[in-house]
């Protein structure tokens, strides 16, 4: 049994309202709901934590690692093309983490096309809206489960 971590950060508590043309309809907390039933089918306990803030997410990685987490789901929201804290915390932390993204950044904005995260993650999945969390949980249990994963293997 692990512990998973789902990690958002800003804007994304209004999912359900804010461009659903990009993020789609659902509230943070339908998905936050149906990912911690999945884990605990999948015999994983999930928690969930989102912030506006750069200095709260930062300090939750810490918390993650203290408390033994192992895997973050990963939606930075804006702070992916911007936060070299959040990254350092990552990476500081050695805490294995997919990268998740409703939309898909790479059909956006050109600003958009930068992550920060990318080249530390397990694996990043983009572009499904709210499905994009439950494939990248699909993924890290697999990955949870198998030691013999290639990405485990490359870290
Ligand atoms: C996002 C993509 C980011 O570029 C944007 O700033 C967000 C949401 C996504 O999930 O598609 O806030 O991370």
């Amino acid at each position: 049994m692990a512990r998973i971590l789902v990690l958002n950060g800003p804007n994304l508590a209004r999912l359900g309202e804010r461009e659903p043309e990009l993020y789609g309809l659902r509230d943070l907390a339908s998905i936050e709901a149906e990912l911690r039933m999945l884990a605990a089918s999948r015999g994983h306990e999930l928690f969930a934590f989102q912030s506006e803030e750069e200095a709260a997410l930062v300090g939750e990685v810490w918390k993650a690692k203290r408390a033994g987490t192992g895997l973050i789901l990963l939606n930075p929201a804006a702070f992916t093309h911007t936060s070299i804290a959040l990254r350092d915390a990552l990476a500081g932390s050695r805490l294995p983490f997919i990268e998740v993204h409703l939309s898909n950044p790479h059909r956006r904005e050109p600003f958009r096309r930068r992550s920060l995260f990318s080249d530390l993650a397990l694996g990043v999945v983009a572009g499904f809206g709210p499905a994009s969390y439950r494939l990248a949980l699909e993924a890290g249990c697999a990955w949870l489960e198998d030691e013999r994963t290639p990405s485990r293997l490359h870290r």
